[in-house]
């Protein structure tokens, strides 16, 4: 889960990394308010989770409350690469002397941390990674070590921060490392982390993603959730548990186990190229699919007005291809006269002979059983072009 960055600037603020005052506000009037309190100038910053917010325009210094309101003004609305911008934040100015980097990461390549830190922060960080990468420390972070006093002093000196500041700096990285564990964080970027003009170290700006595997650890991330944003779909599978994306095709998927989910996907999309449909979802019903959970997936898939049709592709093995079987017949009698696109199923594996007779059987007239992977992704993708 990405913060926007006033969530992230409180985050800071909570684990004593020096950060300036900063509110959140949804109107013009707010923003002057917000201004008003803070006194003096202020920065009125869009919020929204994209990078380059600066250069769009999202970001203007505001000399008065009364500027800081015409200034909220303009920016609330904006849309920065596709992103509205619906609240914006009152920050207190800084006298910025220098900008500097900041950042500590989950690098799943190397299946470890990775901290970077640079004296050339700013909007250009990925010019300075680019162009002088002299000049950006990359530092692997053993996760079983951390990060000592020793440590972050040799990673800041890398950075090429000037003696001046240089203990504040280690300072702030050790706060963050405390913060970044503590909150099960995959990233913290402070950029720029700035050197204000009596020599103070300051985080200005801040990108927090956090994990949300670890997410029933922390309670409190819950009330960081963006639930404006959300795919209503998405929202409703959260809700019933289900592992569900949204994606912008015709043909619904369902499926159990994610390798498998992800290869239908797969087969889905090469077999649609002749219809001119894709798949519409990522869906995996997991190992134990009762009827429930297969009426459930059903549901939120046939509540998608984009999808033509629906392709349930199971391999039976806990949970033998009978009880799924059973479980798609009876799913159908939840939905009675919810279920209205055509269903195309294709049952392999454990006790496979037993589930294509109870579906047989059934004989649903908007279930169609095809024996491989192959020929029910074509009939589906056909189907759904209809
Ligand atoms: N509170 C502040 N006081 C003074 N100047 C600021 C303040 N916040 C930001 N700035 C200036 O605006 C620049 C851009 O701000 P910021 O880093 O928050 O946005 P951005 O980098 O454009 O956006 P993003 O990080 O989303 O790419 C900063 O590099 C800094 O020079
Ligand atoms: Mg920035």
């Amino acid at each position: 889960m990405d913060l926007f960055e006033y969530q992230a600037r409180d985050l800071f603020e909570a684990h004593a990394i020096p950060v300036l005052g900063g509110a959140v506000a949804f109107t013009p009037d707010e923003a002057e308010s917000a201004a008003a309190k803070m006194g003096g100038r202020v920065v009125v910053k869009a919020q929204v989770k994209v990078g380059g917010r600066g250069k769009a325009g999202g970001v203007k210094l505001a000399e008065s409350p009364s500027d800081a309101r015409e200034k909220a003004a303009a920016i609330l609305g904006m849309d920065i690469k596709g992103h509205t911008v619906h609240k914006v934040m009152i920050a207190q100015a800084a006298p910025i002397e220098s900008e500097y980097y900041l950042a500590i990461l989950l690098d799943r390549a190397n299946r470890n941390f990775l901290v970077m830190a640079s004296v050339a922060g700013g909007m250009e960080i990925e010019d300075v990674a680019h162009n002088s990468p002299e000049k950006l420390a990359r530092v692997g972070i053993d996760p079983n070590v951390g990060i000592s006093k020793e440590k972050a002093r040799e990673i800041v000196l890398a950075g090429q921060f000037p003696a001046d500041v240089v203990d504040q700096v280690v300072d702030v990285l050790l706060k963050l490392w405390a913060a970044f564990v503590a909150e099960d964080a995959t990233l913290m970027e402070i950029n720029p982390l700035v050197k204000t003009s009596d020599g103070k170290v300051v985080a200005l700006d801040g990108k927090v993603t956090l994990d949300e595997n670890a997410g029933f650890r922390h309670p409190n991330h819950e009330s960081l959730v963006d639930h404006d944003a959300a795919n209503p779909l998405e929202a409703a599978a959260k809700a019933k548990n289900l592992n569900y994306v949204k994606l912008d095709g015709q043909v619904g998927i369902i499926g159990n186990g994610a390798g498998l989910v992800m290869s239908t996907l797969d087969v889905v999309a090469y077999a649609g190229e002749k219809f001119g449909v894709k798949p519409a979802n990522f869906l995996d019903i997991g190992g134990g699919a009762s009827a429930q959970i297969m009426a459930d997936g059903l549901s939120i898939i046939l509540g998608d007005s984009d999808v033509k049709s629906v392709f349930v592709n199971v391999f039976g093995g806990i949970t033998a291809c009978d009880a799924v079987a059973n479980g798609i017949v009876q799913a159908l009698e939840i939905l009675g006269a919810k279920a209205t696109k055509p269903i195309v199923v294709r049952l392999d594996g454990n006790n496979v002979l037993e589930g294509r007779r109870i579906l047989n059987e059934a004989a649903h007239p908007l279930i169609q059983q095809l024996d491989t992977m192959d020929g029910a992704a074509a009939r589906a993708a056909e189907l759904a072009a209809k």
